[in-house]
């Protein structure tokens, strides 16, 4: 935590202080709360981003943003999210951690238990924590991934990014007890839309493909920085639907995310992809990612 702040101590290390905000006020993880009535933990009424840093500040704070605008707007909770950044950064400020993991979740607000909205407009409610960033062991990009396949249970809306996550847990669940990275969400018509919590993409015959932005994904930043970098690289790239055997037969797969990065994976359940082995077209965008990170 800074010196010069006032606040009681949280949860400290060496590494920093993990540090909550609350409706205008930072506090101590452990004594953040909300109410019981709060319409997030009532009803999954409300929204998030996670944003992560690279040498301590925010990554992609404008695309994050927007997304999070749009999220409320589509649920039509009334937030201006100009105030966030702001708010973002002094957090950042106050963990002091060399790179931190910021979550930020905005509700409709609090109210008496009822489905429809309150018929007086309510204060959303706005909180946020900051936390040490732990990125995926390198040798994990080294050396590939495996991933599950499971249906994609989720709602019809899932370009809005919104806290009700059972069906991406219960996929990432079966993911971590099968000993994988991640879950890959597979559609009725047995089409892979993502993973669990990661875009994901396939690579064949030197074609990148990836599904095509909608209601059935999230409009993941890293998809889209991604994206420039593989029309930046002169790699042809394909906003298309692929199905699971498509992914199982390509030469190369892919997960994208703000902690994932462009991960490479090497299974697909008992599938092994390409030789096994992390591909060059995986690669070469992985290196134009990096590239660019340091280049900010
Ligand atoms: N997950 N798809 C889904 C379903 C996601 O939940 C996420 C992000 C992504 C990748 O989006 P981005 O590049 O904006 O991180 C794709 C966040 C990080 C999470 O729930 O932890």
């Amino acid at each position: 935590m800074g010196a010069d702040t006032n606040d009681e101590t949280g949860s400290e290390s060496a590494a920093g202080t993990e540090v909550a905000y609350v409706n205008g006020v930072f506090l101590p993880i452990d004594r953040a709360v909300v109410s019981i009535d709060d319409r997030g933990f009532q009803f999954a009424d409300g929204v998030y981003e996670v944003v992560s840093t690279y040498g301590g500040r925010p990554y992609a704070m404008e695309a994050h943003m927007d997304r999070l605008q749009s999220s409320l707007q589509e649920l039509r909770i009334p937030y201006d999210v100009t105030g966030i950044p702001a708010i973002v950064t002094e957090g950042i400020r106050r963990g002091g951690f060399a790179e931190a993991l910021v979550y930020i979740q905005i509700t409709r607000g609090v109210a008496p238990w009822h489905h429809e909205f309150p018929r007086l407009p309510l204060q959303p409610t706005v909180v946020m924590t900051v936390k040490q960033l732990h990125r995926p062991d390198a040798t994990l990009h080294q050396k590939g991934v495996s991933v599950v396949t499971t249906p994609d249970l989720r709602w019809k809306r899932c370009d809005i990014k919104s806290i009700a996550l059972l069906p991406n847990i219960l996929a990432k669940q079966l993911a971590h007890e099968a000993g994988a990275y991640e879950a890959l969400l597979v559609d009725d018509q047995q089409r892979v839309t993502e993973g669990s919590s990661t875009s994901s993409f396939r690579v064949d015959g030197g074609v990148v493909f990836t599904s095509p932005p909608g209601p059935h994904i999230l409009p993941s930043i890293t998809r889209g920085v991604l994206i420039d970098l593989i029309r930046e690289l002169g790699i042809e790239l394909r906003e298309e639907f692929s199905s699971v055997a498509a992914y199982r037969s390509a030469d190369e797969v892919f997960l994208a995310g703000t902690t994932t990065e462009a991960m490479p994976v090497i299974r697909i359940d008992e599938t092994q992809i390409g030789d096994g082995a992390p591909g060059p077209v995986t690669r070469r965008i992985r290196q134009a990612f990096e590239k660019s990170v340091r280049a900010r």
